[in-house]
């Protein structure tokens, strides 16, 4: 048995070594091989060292090297080297991450980087959190737990009686909410669009002026880190429009809360701590492996009362009950990676992780810029959004980096900017950090 997974761990380091000198994207040859992972199921078992040298030799190379420094695509990170070598650990542990019963050690590093995380984000130090596999799965957790409180407020017992005949809720969105948030609203019974949608300016920000007059039940949802610009929703006005009115507002932060862990950015998310509910990844600007999303809520009551199983599953010892804060029952322990990765980094590291990728990003555009192309964005954060004229040019032009392979840029479109190459300098940050502590 520790043959096979001594083997992995060295097919896995030899293949985060190669990173640096492959093509980002795969070869055609690469991609029509992976029909020899296909066919019918084998009849006989096959020996697992040659499965596992199957998987490597016809999957790697199929892979997009986004876990490497030339990748700069979608808002996808490169795990740190402590965040990896945790998983492969927690991996072994093979921990049932539902209960305190199942994993004593999973709960207490999921308690811990609960506190840890509340700390560096700035977050209320009442807040309750939930491990969830990412910011879609966050944002329906933490409005869930919305859900239950404007609908308790409001005398409705919505995890009991379901939406039906319930008090109508109030939804409102800005105009450039991430379509993940639109989904995690359909899941909730609230619809896509059921919901109040609020202009945006020209960084895609909610236009806190254009806010409607607020009455009833009603949860607004803001943004910190637009996926194409960075910019964040004023998260001041819209809190204190919300409170006057006993409105709920919940913080889809993918991206952006994690400013709050760099002081030079942290006045980008000012007035975020005012709301009641927000969401965040940590396979995104932490670093750690996929899949990871965090969600906390102000009052942890809130959450609890929408996603406990019943009074048996009550916390015992003192201790907080995972299971009670999830949508999931049994899953993988998820604290572990984003336990290592901040015992690792520490304050400063992140704050230093944030801060530098943001600079990275500043460097990028001026590049850009002086090569003669237009930045459409404010990169107040990592997002770098590039036109190379009109549509059919910039099309052709991240065609042509995706096909040489040197490195890749995803496009996007932005109704305000036109097409544009859009370039997450965290993946930079993400491999400078494999770099220092190798
Ligand atoms: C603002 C925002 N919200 C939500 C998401 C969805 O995150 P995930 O893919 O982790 O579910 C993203 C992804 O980029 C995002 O940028």
């Amino acid at each position: 048995m520790n043959s096979i997974l001594r083997d992995a761990a060295t097919r896995g380091a030899r293949y985060l070594e190669d990173l640096e000198t492959r093509s980002v994207a795969p070869s055609l040859e690469a991609l029509e091989r992976l029909s020899e992972l296909g066919g019918a199921i084998p009849e006989k078992p096959t020996d697992p060292a040659d499965v596992l040298a199957l998987l490597d030799e016809v999957g790697s190379p199929a892979t997009l090297a986004s876990a490497g420094g030339r990748f700069f695509g979608f808002v996808i990170s490169g795990s740190l080297p402590v965040a990896l070598a945790a998983n492969w650990l927690g991996s072994a542990w093979d921990q049932n991450a539902a209960l305190v019963a199942a994993s004593p050690v999973s709960a207490a590093l999921e308690e811990t980087a609960l506190r840890w995380l509340v700390d560096v984000l700035d977050l209320p130090s009442s807040c309750g959190g939930a491990f969830v596999t990412g910011a879609t799965m966050a944002n329906f957790t933490a409005l869930a737990a919305a859900r239950h409180a404007v609908l308790e407020q409001a005398g409705w017992d919505v995890e009991s009686d379901g939406l039906f005949s319930a008090p109508p809720v109030t939804v409102i969105v800005g105009e450039e909410a991430h379509p993940t948030l639109r989904k995690a609203l359909g899941m909730l019974g609230f619809g896509r669009n059921r919901v109040v949608v609020v202009p945006v300016d020209g960084q895609g920000r909610m236009r806190a002026e254009a806010l409607p007059a607020i009455s009833g039940p009603t949860i607004i949802c803001m943004q910190s880190g637009n996926i194409n610009t960075g910019a964040m929703d004023p998260a001041v006005e819209i809190c204190a429009a919300a409170r006057s009115a006993g409105a709920w507002v919940h913080v889809d932060g993918a991206i952006g809360m994690w400013a709050a862990a760099a002081p030079e950015r942290a006045h980008l998310v000012a007035g975020v701590a005012d709301a009641d509910s927000w969401a965040t990844d940590a396979h995104k600007w932490l670093n750690v492996p996929y899949d990871s999303g965090l969600a906390f809520v102000r009052d942890p009551e809130h959450l609890r009362g929408a996603m406990a199983l019943s009074a048996a599953y009550l916390p015992f010892g003192g201790q907080r009950e995972p299971s009670e804060y999830t949508p999931e029952l049994s899953r993988r322990a998820r604290g572990i990676e984003v336990w290592a990765a901040l015992r690792s980094l520490g304050r400063t590291g992140l704050a230093d992780l944030i801060e530098r990728t943001c600079r990275f990003a500043a460097r990028f555009a001026e590049g850009v810029q002086s090569a003669g192309y237009a930045v459409l964005n404010d990169v107040v954060l990592n997002q770098v959004l590039v036109s190379f004229g009109d549509e059919e040019t910039t099309d052709r032009v991240i065609a042509g980096i995706q096909a040489d392979g040197t490195c890749w840029c995803g496009g996007t479109r932005n109704d305000l900017a036109g097409p544009v190459c859009d370039a997450h300098q965290r993946f930079v940050v993400g491999n400078h950090a494999k770099r220092c502590r190798a």
